[in-house]
């Protein structure tokens, strides 16, 4: 038993470091495909940004707003760091089953540690579980928040963890029970009926049971290791690293939600100086690697909670949006395109492929076929992200102002709906109309300029007007910018009369 224990818990250790460094280092390059961001932004004000991460992970801040599911997952993420030590433990137990670590192994401060944690993370993983099971099949259609996510992933973090939170108790009640405690002590208040259960055992069955204990603990660990590290693009189980980078670098140093006004339309990681834009000056995003590094991030960090699905307004009046799947379908589709990227492939504004023959021959059939999609397209042309699933967008930011990794969604939706707009000049029709209303008469409704003035002559008190009435604004203590519908619209105009009475 202790043979096999030692063999199969060694080999997996092994191979499972291997492959997780040869993965944290295709994420890294994964990650650099995407453009850079404006010098200064993203990387200013150190000691802010680490104080956010600090805040958002201990305070667990943002998934505290949904009651015990931050609570649940508080002590899930906590034990994941500060159990690493009982690994350690358990890979000593293989070789001699009453070891301990040295110095804290038997430090009560340090057991009861592990007691705790130890029990809150199997109680917090089996409430996650439980609650996803009451979210998801009973609820129908778009009412699930987990409509649309991977379930096969999210069980299998689900099952490594509970597993091994399970695994970390009964080696406490063994511990317990190999070392003859016959009564309660509070070193071992949560194992204590665990010990109990084993106290009659032989010494020997005890050993066997901690080799195997120990072995089920490192190689769960360490098969998580190796299913992860083969793939990259598994939000659910990468996030517990991802998710501190990529709040770190989110869009406020001080913490503040990534939205308000617009990012300035950047290109090649500069804003692009619309007076003079440069030649290859690339307008919104068209292809994935066009997003920021921040972007691909992004992508890769979503956890598929559908918080941000839950509360859209899109998604929940059944228009084809959800910001949860529109991350995904980016990440998805990023994730199968790197290697033809990282192989130097990619295609110039005018879509002439920039790599030669021979750098793209290993690249896998696949990666090149997912090249050929285009970015925005309807599923017929085999498009990744539909065209009215960007217009869908009211821009309310109600999905970035949940997401607890801080994904930016209304800025990536933007710059595909910039392409959309600049080069494409492609948008819903009601737009259109709009749009040339503006360019022609100065506001949406195509009505004639003059009208702009007309309301005045409803008041029966006179309104000095800028321009016309008045040259110099110091002359005045307010100026009442009435804007389009408040001058054409007729219950705007109610309002703008209304409030011209009160100034
Ligand atoms: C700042 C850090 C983190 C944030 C913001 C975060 C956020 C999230 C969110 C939003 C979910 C979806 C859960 C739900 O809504 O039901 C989730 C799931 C999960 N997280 Fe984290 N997480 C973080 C770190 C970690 C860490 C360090 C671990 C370590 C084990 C972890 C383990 C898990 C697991 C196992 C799940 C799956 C639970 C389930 O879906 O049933 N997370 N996380
Ligand atoms: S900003 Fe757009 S995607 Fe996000 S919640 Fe609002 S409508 Fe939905
Ligand atoms: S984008 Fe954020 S809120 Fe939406 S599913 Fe992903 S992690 Fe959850």
């Amino acid at each position: 038993m202790q043979l096999a224990a030692i063999i199969v818990s060694l080999v997996l250790a092994v191979v499972g470091v291997a492959l997780f460094g040869r993965a944290i280092a295709q994420i890294y390059r994964f990650v650099r495909l995407g453009q850079d961001v404006p010098a200064g932004t993203r990387t200013n004000d150190w000691t802010a940004r680490t104080a956010t991460v600090i805040r958002e992970f201990l305070g667990h801040t943002r998934m505290n707003r949904w009651g015990v599911v931050g609570f649940a997952h508080w002590f899930v993420a906590i034990g994941f760091f500060s159990l690493v030590a009982t690994l350690v433990n358990a890979f000593g137990q293989l070789f001699q089953a009453d070891w301990m670590l040295p110095v804290i192994g038997h430090w009560l401060p340090y057991e009861l540690f592990v007691e705790f944690i130890g029990t809150m993370t199997s109680l917090g993983i089996l409430t996650l579980i439980v609650i996803r099971q009451l979210s998801h099949p009973r609820q129908p259609g778009r009412k699930s928040r987990f409509a649309g996510s991977n379930f096969g992933q999210a069980y299998f973090v689900e099952s490594v963890i509970l597993i091994i939170g399970l695994a970390i108790m009964t080696l406490r009640g063994l511990e317990g029970a190999l070392a003859g405690v016959h009564h309660y002590e509070a070193a071992y208040f949560a194992s204590y009926p665990l010990v109990l259960a084993f106290k009659g055992l032989s010494t020997g069955t005890l050993q066997n049971l901690v080799y195997l204990t120990a072995m089920i603990k490192i190689a769960t660990s360490f098969i998580w290791m190796i299913v992860v590290s083969l793939r990259t693009d598994m939000g659910i189980a990468w996030h517990r690293f991802l998710a501190f980078p990529n709040i770190w670098f989110k869009r406020n140093a001080d913490g503040a939600t990534s939205l308000g006004a617009l990012l300035p339309m950047t290109s090649g990681g500069k804003p692009i100086d619309f007076t003079d834009p440069g030649d290859d000056d690339v307008f919104g995003v068209s292809q994935v690697e066009q997003f920021s590094w921040k972007g691909l991030l992004d992508f890769s960090t979503c956890t598929e909670c559908g918080r941000c699905q839950s509360q859209c307004p899109a998604w929940n009046t059944g228009k084809p949006l959800s910001p949860k799947l529109l991350i995904m379908a980016l990440r998805d589709h990023a994730h199968a395109k790197a290697p033809y990227l990282l192989a130097g492939g990619g295609k110039s504004t005018e879509g002439e492929e920039k790599a030669t023959a021979d750098q793209l021959k290993d690249v896998p059939a696949a990666a090149l076929a997912e090249a050929e999609r285009p970015l925005i397209g309807t599923a017929e042309e085999g498009g990744v992200i539909d065209p009215d699933v960007l217009w869908s967008c009211t821009t309310c930011g109600a999905c970035v102002e949940q997401c607890p990794v801080d994904i930016e969604h209304v800025d990536h939706i933007l710059d595909m709906r910039r392409y959309q707009v600049m080069i494409e000049s492609a948008f819903p029709s009601e737009a259109g109309t709009m749009l040339k209303n503006l360019e022609k008469k100065g506001n949406p409704w195509g009505l004639a300029k003059k009208q702009r003035l007309e309301w005045l002559k409803e008041v029966d008190f006179d309104i000095p007007v800028v321009g016309r009435d008045i040259d110099d604004l110091t002359d005045v203590e307010y100026l009442y910018w009435v804007g389009c519908a408040g001058a054409l619209e007729d219950r705007a105009k109610k309002t703008t009369k209304a409030f011209a009475e009160l100034l």
